[in-house]
């Protein structure tokens, strides 16, 4: 009879184990492993959205100092019918990306146009960065959650902290400092 007591014990502890998993779930529309339940539950992005290098042109900057880029910011769907409908505060699901770039001076666009003028976008620099509007999930930091990636990799906790002190500077512009380029 002893031999039958481990089951409802193995039974409960799964049940407990899902019980714990479940409300990290909803943090992400996929259901992460049960190994990334920690991360699934930061207060940062720690996934790249998908689909992001399609999406439309909101501006572009030029940086210089220890950054020394060129970096584009592109929205998501929701994120251009917000700019363009002059909807602020952004919507539930907005996504804006900046991506950046090395800054390089182009030997064959200045031979062609015969004198040094010409810079383009060489490889990628800086990290790739999000802000997604999810004011359940990222409540604590004006309803954006900031991601900072590099080769794929979300950045550590020292590094994302920065994000949401710094862009409380546009508070008043919904935390979002690029205007949309017409
Ligand atoms: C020192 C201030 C500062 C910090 C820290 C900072 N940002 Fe920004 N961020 C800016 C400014 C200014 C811009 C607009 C100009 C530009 O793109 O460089 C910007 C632009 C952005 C944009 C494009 C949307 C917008 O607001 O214009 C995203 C996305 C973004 N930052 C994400 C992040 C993330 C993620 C972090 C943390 C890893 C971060 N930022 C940290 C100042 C900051």
């Amino acid at each position: 009879m002893n031999k039958m007591k481990p089951l409802p014990f193995v039974i409960a502890a799964i049940a407990g184990a899902i019980a714990c998993v479940t409300p990290v779930s909803k943090e992400s529309s996929e259901a992460p492993p049960a190994e990334e339940t920690q991360a699934g539950s930061s207060p940062y992005m720690t996934e790249i959205p998908d689909g992001y290098r399609d999406w439309r042109f909101i501006s572009l900057a030029r940086e210089e100092g220890t950054l020394d880029d060129i970096r584009v910011v592109l929205g998501n769907d929701t994120a251009i019918g917000a700019y363009r409908d002059d909807e602020q505060p952004f919507p539930e699901g907005t996504i804006i990306a900046r991506l950046a770039y090395s800054y390089d001076e182009s030997d064959e666009n200045n031979a062609t146009f015969g004198r040094k003028q010409s810079y383009v976008a060489g490889l990628p620099k800086n990290g790739l960065q999000f802000m997604v509007k999810d004011s359940v999930a990222y409540a604590e930091s004006g309803g954006w959650g900031f991601g900072h990636f590099v080769d794929g990799e979300p950045a550590d906790e020292a590094m994302m902290s920065t994000c949401f002190a710094c862009h409380q500077a546009v508070a008043e512009r919904d935390f979002v400092f690029t205007r949309y380029a017409p």
